[in-house]
This record gives C-alpha cells, structure tokens and sequence, in this order.
C-alpha cells in the first residue's frame, strides 16, 4: 500500500452531529525506533508489546459546520477541563492528516481526553493519545463512507496515528506489533504498523511490565528532538544494521520461548538507545541516578534468583521491569524490598501485555 490508498474518494453518507468514544493502550518497546526520516518514516523497523492498563480514552463530539471552514475549528478537554497547551500539538496533526481525512474541516470538534495513568508521569501519552483520537477519527468517516472494512480501518487509524506520533502506530492493535519494512515480516510497511503473526511461545502470553516511576517531571530533550539527532550521527548506520539483526533474532526467541535470548536482545536495545543519546551531539543523558541503581540491582537479582527478570527504557529515566507471568510473586516482592525505595513517591505501575485498542 502507499499514501494515496489512505485518500478516501468522495464520502457516500451525511451526518449532522454525533459522538464517538475510544480506548487506547500504551506500548513498550523491545526493538526500538529512534531516528526518522521524511514523513515520520521510521529509520529502523521497531516491535513492541501492547499494554493493557495504561490507557488514554478520548471521546470526539462532532456537529457540521454552516459552511466548510479554512481552519481547524476544535476545543480540547483534558480530564473534563480546558487544556489550551495541548491544542498546537492537535492542530499540527490535523494540518499532517486532512489531506486523508478530508472531513475535518467540515465539522466543530469537541475533543475530551484523560489517562489511566499519572499525569506527567514520564510515561509516553503520545502514543496511546494519538492513538485513541485516530481510532475517533476513523469512527467518524466510517459513519461518512460506509465501505471500510475492519482491516482497512485499523491499517488506516495506525498510518494517522504514525503521523501524530511515531510510536502511537503501534497502539492500535495486541499483542506484538512490528512497524517498519523488514525482509523476514511479509506484511511489514513503513506507514502503519501490523499484528505480529508469526509463532510465540506461549510463556509470552500474559507477559508483564512493572514500570518503575524514576523521574515524573518534564524530560530535558523530547523524543522528536532525540531522533533528529541520529541524523548524521556516527553510529547511525551500525544502529539500524543492529535493530534489523536484532529484529531476527527477536523473532526465534519469540518462537522458541528462550527466555535468555530475550533477555539479553531486550537489555541490548534499551542501552544501545541511550548509548545513541549519550553519542550523539550535542549529546544528552536521560537516564538518573536511580535508573542505574535499578539497573544493577536486577542483574543482582537475576543471578541470585535464576528468574528472567528483565529491563527496558523508553526516552526518559523510567524503567519497565519485563518478567513472565509465573514469575510475578517473586519478582513483585523483590520490587517492594529493594526497588520502590528508588522510584519517585514510591510509585510504580504494575501492567502487562494487551490486546490493542477497544471502543467504549
Ligand atoms: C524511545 O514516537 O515518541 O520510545 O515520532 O517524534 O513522536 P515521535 O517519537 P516517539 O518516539 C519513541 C521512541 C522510543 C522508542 C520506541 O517507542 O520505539
């Protein structure tokens, strides 16, 4: 598929006003995406695990305009109340998706949105935000053209949802999802991401994810900033070859159910993305104090308890404590003896893998 398919051809259906409400999960990344090019098209194809209980709901209220507007006309709601900042943010989304959502300047949006978790928690909201407001915009022009199919409609919401940020792509759908062009995923595209469909070993089922608050605050450098910097970084060129490798080697672990294999691909890719942050220039570090006592307790753990306990980073100094689900008692009561103590107001969030985004 390319771009055009996403254009929609004339609307066949009218509709005044309406309502439509959407759920939709956060993801973690085990092979990571940092570094684009052109339109939010990723320099490396990534695979995450959806999550389950970190949501973001979003309702969109709609009603026709008297006449179609030359602007976007919307308001924004965050947990019931006005939130003025977050509208550039929404317009600039708009302005990348109306050429395949031609009604957008049709109607008056009201746009109400909350989160399951923690406001400014450094957990990523983009992803699960844009995610759920791509899903009430696809909701919308189903109702304006009648002919999409359920396939089409969640290919079509994960190409918005890259377009509003990259990693929201993959918070349309459960349970693995791969985004980016790799020669050993058949359906794998660079505009939208797709269901991982090839065999899991069924200790992955019910995988879970301990995310440990290090740090709630503003990040000193944002994601989009961090990618642009891989442009012209020294390592660029070996870091997508790895993400590629990394990728098959991801894909026989997740058939065989090597829990080792995973761990050591899955740590790997978490410190290559900030080694890429700590090598580029100018060249920053997200990770605290905390995040490195976290890190070494683990391996600590790990060796003493033969457990699988694993981590993962994101773009901050969180850390996501990955562990199968027969393990969880030992490792949660590890988490409360040595690793709460590390974590902002001792706040963690226990989730663990989902099946993708719901209707409400
Ligand atoms: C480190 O998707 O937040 O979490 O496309 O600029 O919005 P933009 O960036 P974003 O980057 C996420 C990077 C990451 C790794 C990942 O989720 O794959």
């Amino acid at each position: 598929m390319t771009e055009i398919d996403f254009v929609p051809s004339a609307y066949t259906a009218d509709r005044e006003e309406g309502s439509v409400t959407w759920q939709a999960p956060s993801n973690i990344a085990l092979i990571k995406y940092w570094g684009k090019r052109g339109n939010q098209i990723p320099a490396n194809p990534s695979l995450s695990f959806t999550l389950n209980k970190c949501l973001t709901t979003t309702t969109v209220s709609y009603k026709k305009l008297s006449s179609r507007s030359d602007n976007f006309s919307f308001d924004l709601l965050f947990d019931d109340l006005p939130k003025e900042d977050f509208k550039p943010k929404i317009k600039s989304f708009f302005v990348k998706i109306e050429e395949y959502m031609p009604f957008l300047k049709d109607y008056h949006f009201l746009i109400n949105t909350s989160n399951t978790f923690p406001h400014s928690s450094g957990i990523a909201s983009s992803a699960s935000g844009m995610a759920a407001l791509a899903l009430c915009l696809m909701d919308i022009e189903r109702v304006l053209n009648l002919s999409a199919d359920e396939d089409f409609f969640k290919r079509k919401a994960s190409f918005l949802a890259r377009l509003g940020s990259g990693s929201a792509c993959r918070s349309i759908d459960g349970e693995i999802i791969t985004w980016g062009i790799h020669k050993a995923i058949a359906t794998s595209s660079d505009l939208y991401a797709v269901k991982y469909s090839d065999e899991v070993h069924k200790v992955f089922k019910n995988y879970r994810d301990t995310i440990l608050l290090v740090h709630k605050g503003q990040k000193q450098v944002s994601s989009t900033l961090g990618h642009n910097l891989m442009h012209n970084h020294p390592f660029a060129a070996q870091r997508f070859n790895q993400a590629h490798e990394n990728l098959v080697k991801l894909k026989s672990v997740l058939a065989s159910g090597d829990l080792e294999g995973f761990v050591a691909i899955v740590e790997q890719e978490a410190l290559t993305l900030h080694a890429m942050m700590m090598t580029s220039s100018p060249y920053f570090v997200l990770m605290m104090p905390n995040t490195l006592k976290i890190i070494n307790a683990i391996w600590d753990f790990r060796k003493a308890s033969k457990t699988h306990l694993c981590f993962t980073l994101d773009a901050g100094a969180n850390v996501h404590l990955l562990y199968p689900k027969n393990e969880a008692a030992e490792v949660l009561q590890f988490i409360k003896d040595e690793l709460v103590v590390y974590c902002e107001n001792g706040q963690y969030i226990c989730d663990e893998i989902g099946i993708g985004a719901k209707k409400l």
